[in-house]
């Protein structure tokens, strides 16, 4: 809640609560990361990018700065699926930036498509660990940071296949079911501190994984959907739950799908599968 105090020349000033403001933001040089970064660049947030290609994080870093002068702090090209060198990473980054990045927005992830019989293992396990294990050691290295300061920020984006699993979306839907799961433990964990936890749901959005889908069954290929919104679209439902730490589902389909699912799984399997 805001602090209101009156100041010595008698105006009432409002002191908004104090924000973490250097944020990590991972799957940044394309997509909804890349659109997230300008977001929060214009936002004053200070930045490290962090993907694996380092060109185009060169180019994003590019247009932070174009929209905040020294927004970006540092760009890290890194393979998040080494999960077991994300600690040190992290040590890494918080020593070049003079502290531990109090937001993590995570959108680091990749959509195989396949049917189960086509699936290459290798596909598989970087949809998953993306979404799971390096997820997990990306919020166990900050969390300590953001409990001993008091504040922080975790947003991670999902999708509308982590209701249920429909054919050709085997590994994307126990990717994206297992980063729900994830959010709500981290939820309970951080139930009792100024730690906010949000989930965006941002439906088909037009950007690296709709324009060139990771695809490995021909029959999928003929059923590819029009995106319906922008990555810049997703930025702002961003930037509205890291001030608010609410999740934000965007799209009212999306958003009865999602009640329903509890209730009548059936009806919206039948309804995905039309669509
Ligand atoms: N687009 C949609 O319709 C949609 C819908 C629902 C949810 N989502 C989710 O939104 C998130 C962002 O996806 P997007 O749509 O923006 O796709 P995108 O344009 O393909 O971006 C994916 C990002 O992830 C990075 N990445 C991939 N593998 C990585 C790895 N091993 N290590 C580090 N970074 C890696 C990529 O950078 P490099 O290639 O340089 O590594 C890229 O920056 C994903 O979690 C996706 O599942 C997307």
């Amino acid at each position: 809640m805001p602090a209101n105090g009156e100041s010595a020349d008698g105006m009432t000033r409002v002191s908004l609560p104090a924000r973490p403001d250097l944020a990590l933001v991972t799957g940044a040089n394309s997509g909804i990361g890349k659109a997230v970064s300008v977001a929060l660049a214009r936002e004053k947030y200070r930045l490290i990018l962090l993907g694996r290609d380092e060109g185009r994080l060169i180019e994003t870093q590019k247009e932070c700065n174009n929209v905040c002068s020294d927004a970006v702090r540092k760009i890290v090209a890194y393979d998040l699926t080494d999960t077991e060198g994300i600690a040190a990473l992290t040590e890494e980054i918080a020593a070049a930036c003079d502290g531990t990045p109090g937001v993590l927005v995570h959108c680091a992830g990749t959509a195989p498509r396949g049917y189960i019989a086509d699936l290459p293992a290798k596909a598989v396990h970087n949809a998953i660990a993306l979404n799971t294990s390096a997820f997990i050691a990306l919020c166990g290295a900050l969390l300590p940071a953001m409990r001993q300061s008091e504040m922080g920020r975790i947003v991670a984006i999902t999708s509308g296949h982590a209701l249920l699993g429909l054919a050709g979306f085997a590994a994307y839907s126990a990717a994206k079911a297992g980063l729900e799961r994830i959010m709500q433990s981290l939820k309970a964990e951080t139930a009792s501190t100024n730690i906010e936890i949000a989930l965006i749901s941002p439906g088909l959005v037009a950007s690296g994984q709709t324009k060139a889908p990771e695809c490995y069954s021909d029959a999928m290929r003929r059923r590819q959907q029009p995106p319906k919104r922008t990555a810049e679209e997703v930025a702002e439902a961003v930037v509205k739950a890291l001030a608010t730490g609410t999740d934000v589902t965007l799209g009212a389909k999306q958003r009865i799908a999602r009640h329903l699912a509890y209730w009548a799984p059936g009806l919206v399997r039948w309804a995905f599968s039309r669509s």
